[in-house]
């Protein structure tokens, strides 16, 4: 087989058959194929996309790259949540305890952010002392303990995805539905959860722009689950403003026990109880409605927040007095009107630039920066009100630039935050 045939067939439109698909993981995992080829196969695939059956076979091949975790030892169902990046998105950090506070075991290994959506693990990193690299055999006993773990993969699981997502990063070609499926199944099946729950994020701060092209992926998503026998249900939701009112990785752990313990921004608790929703019933095999209230009962009894505290203290975080240490600059509004617009993308670039992402992956990470929002759409704000404060250190933004995120009307904007849930087929 020839690397070179295989680029020059992709860019001509063809099917990869399974194969050319595993010679192409294999060779990159092992050196053999360089960055610059992968990158053309890469940007190939991009533009001319990828049948079901090419992305399963990628997937697959992606899949065994590394080990699979064995789960066997945890006693009952074992869950796991993905999202497919967004700005704000602190939905883990409360979602994990709440179902744990209900006996629902979830083991979720999390990935860093990179460009400029956050990740989990630099979220949770910015908790002194929390340990994001629990070994295999910790992972379990946390999961078995006190009912949820949450861990950087280790370096032997899906190898293929850490080298191919970096090169996607640095080469524009993140934003495909074939490469995004099957990067995110080949990490969730590796994790090897019996259910496994994706929050499509849909809008302008998300890799996906469109809910059509949201249905697509979260067909593919469900539809290479089901052939490992998963079961995958996706939840399409809207990231065309940041979710909650932080953002920023010290900030979004402050939110998060601030949601915990009852006080949540309606869109964050929204998609919190969602996908709660679809996990319980799942599991308890009970209506949507019940499952919802049994979390809604578990974040206002202090049941969710309780077992945020366990599960940091288990991995020796210490939460007592968290509290950003930056310079604050409090951003007042110049108009007057309701807000219909907070663009989530340009937020996550200046929220980037103020040092709380990584432009690429060696830059180091200021906990401590980032933007907490005083108004989201919808709202109505007079000249004067506070519009959000910029936490900052060395590196600070254009407060005009900030401002020009706001678009205002002088009508209000209803705005969805759930579009939709896809389930997946019985089995
Ligand atoms: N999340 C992933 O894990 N992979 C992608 O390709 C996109 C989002």
């Amino acid at each position: 087989m020839n690397i070179k045939e295989i680029i020059n067939k992709k860019r001509l439109g063809c099917e990869l058959d399974r194969n050319e698909i595993s010679y192409v993981i294999d060779g990159y995992v092992k050196g053999i194929i360089p960055d610059y080829q992968m990158s053309a196969l890469l940007m190939a695939i991009c533009t001319r996309g990828m049948t079901f059956f090419e992305t399963l076979n990628l997937t697959d091949s992606m899949l065994h790259s590394g080990d699979i975790l064995d789960l066997s030892s945890i006693d009952g169902i074992v869950v796991d949540k993905h999202s497919t990046g967004g700005i704000g998105d602190k939905v883990t950090l409360i979602l994990a305890p709440l179902l744990a506070s209900l006996d629902i075991k979830v083991a979720k290994m999390s990935g860093r952010g990179l460009g400029y959506t956050g990740g989990t693990i630099d979220k949770l990193e910015s908790i002194p002392n929390f340990n994001v690299n629990l070994t295999e055999q910790e992972f379990i006993d946390e999961v078995n303990s006190i009912g949820m773990a949450i861990t950087s993969p280790t370096t032997k699981i899906d190898v293929a995805d850490k080298k191919i997502y970096s090169l996607r990063d640095a080469t524009s070609t993140v934003e495909s539905i074939p490469l995004i499926a099957s990067s995110i199944m080949s990490k969730k099946l590796a994790s090897n959860a019996d259910i496994i729950v994706i929050d499509v994020k849909v809008g302008t701060g998300a890799l996906i722009k469109n809910k059509k092209d949201a249905i697509k992926l979260s067909h593919y998503l469900m539809d290479i689950g089901s052939h490992y026998n998963k079961k995958v249900f996706c939840i399409l939701t809207n990231m065309n403003q940041p979710l909650g009112y932080n953002i920023g990785n010290k900030l979004e752990v402050i939110e998060a026990m601030d949601a915990l313990q009852g006080n949540g921004c309606k869109d964050l608790m929204e998609v919190v109880y969602s996908i709660a929703s679809i996990i319980i019933s799942e599991v308890r095999n009970i209506s949507l409605d019940e499952a919802c209230n049994l979390s809604i009962a578990n974040i206002n009894n202090g049941s969710a927040y309780n077992k945020f505290k366990e599960f940091v203290s288990s991995q020796n975080g210490d939460i007592n007095n968290i509290k950003t240490n930056s310079k604050v600059v409090t951003v007042f509004s110049n108009k007057t009107g309701y807000i219909n617009e907070i663009d989530a993308e340009k937020i996550g670039k200046l929220t980037l630039e103020l040092g709380a992402g990584r432009i690429s992956k060696e830059d180091t990470i200021d906990y401590d920066v980032g933007i907490s929002l005083n108004k989201k759409v919808g709202d109505y704000v007079k000249e004067g009100d506070i519009l959000a404060r910029i936490y900052y250190n060395d590196k600070e933004i254009d407060i005009n630039t900030f401002r020009g995120c706001f678009k205002y009307s002088q009508e209000k904007n209803k705005v969805d935050t759930i579009y939709g849930m896809i389930k997946c087929k019985d089995m």
